[in-house]
């Protein structure tokens, strides 16, 4: 594995509601002692879904809390059955989670930052607002959601930011355009984006576009955003004459492996190519959920991240010969 986990059993201390479809959960690991944790820190929170154990990613909101482990999840209606779950549960209910961990790094010698935001990716986004303006950094925070009532934790960015929150709110004719906020900021800005894979892409090309250096451009992903929605989906293994089915609720990676076909993983979010199988024949159409592969290799289609992407239709991939990364 490349990540070291610890898993550790904690308490759901409480939950509260921050808007009709987001709702934050107080997780307190056995022994707490409220170690701070890197700026987009995420947890790892076992659920169980039909009926088998899962894991999904949650970032932490904001820094250390004396209290526990805050994180807020939205209750998709598109959910693989992760957010199914954690809305089913109460407080004092027993969960297993990971010990904090962060892929995301930050150049904390720059002066000028940029957050972005889209929907419940501000949850990573608090945190790193927090640490920039406990630092005195420059920093705008450009928050974009359907409509001003699906904005959570807007109390405290307005606390924390004052006129540098720009809530893009699609009810009240607030548009997001990435290309000219990017055009606007001054050299050498890093910007940290947390958002759908739709939003994600537009961000990576209007910042390519931009002229700037893309290693400025820093970004987390929740696993199941995709471009299709997420249902059932068959998978051919080359010259096996076997086929699959993936419930909307499980992962190719889940599948193949409860089949006994062993494939490698390790992030399980789309970010370190592992888990990549060789496709070699799409009925259908692939939705790529990753954000290790280019978006020339998407277009390609000749791999798949088994963690997150998934299909519409059948996939034929060859489970022996690996992607060899890039
Ligand atoms: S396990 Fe890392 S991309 Fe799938």
């Amino acid at each position: 594995m490349r990540f070291i986990e610890t898993w550790t059993s904690a308490t759901l201390l409480a939950t509260r509601d921050l808007t009709p479809g987001i709702r934050e959960f107080l997780l307190r690991p056995d022994g707490f002692a409220g170690a701070p944790y890197p700026v987009g820190s995420h947890i790892d929170v076992g659920v169980t879904i039909a009926g088998q154990p899962e894991r999904r990613s949650y970032s932490l909101v904001g820094e250390v809390d004396p209290q526990g482990y805050r994180i807020a999840v939205r209750r998709a209606p598109d959910s693989r059955g992760g957010s199914h779950y954690m809305w089913s549960l109460a407080p004092a209910a027993r969960l297993s989670i990971t010990l904090p961990a962060s892929l995301v790094q930050l150049d904390w010698t720059r002066r000028q930052f940029c957050l972005i935001a889209g929907g419940i990716g501000i949850t990573p986004i608090v945190g790193a607002a927090q640490a920039l303006a406990r630092r005195d950094a420059g920093v705008t925070l450009h928050y974009a959601v359907r409509a001003r009532s699906d904005a959570a934790y807007l109390d405290v960015l307005e606390d924390l930011l004052g006129d540098r929150l720009i809530v893009h709110a699609g009810d009240e004719g607030s548009r997001l355009d990435l290309d000219s906020v990017f055009a606007a900021l001054p050299p050498e800005t890093m910007t940290l984006f947390c958002g759908p894979m739709r939003m994600l892409d537009a961000a990576r090309r209007a910042w390519e576009a931009s002229g700037r250096p893309m290693p400025d451009l820093r970004y987390e992903t929740f696993g199941s955003s995709g471009l299709l929605p997420t249902e059932a989906f068959r998978v051919r293994l080359k010259g096996e004459g076997i086929e699959f089915v993936v419930p909307r609720d499980r992962s190719l990676l889940d599948v193949l492996n409860e089949a006994g076909h062993e494939v490698m993983s390790d992030c399980r979010r789309g970010e370190c190519g592992v888990c990549a199988l060789d496709v070699v024949g799409v009925d259908g159409e692939i939705d790529h959920r990753d954000v290790f592969f280019s978006d020339h290799q998407k277009q390609e289609s000749r791999k798949i991240c088994a963690c997150v992407s998934r299909a519409r239709g059948t996939i034929t991939v060859d489970t022996l010969h690996r992607a060899d990364a890039l």
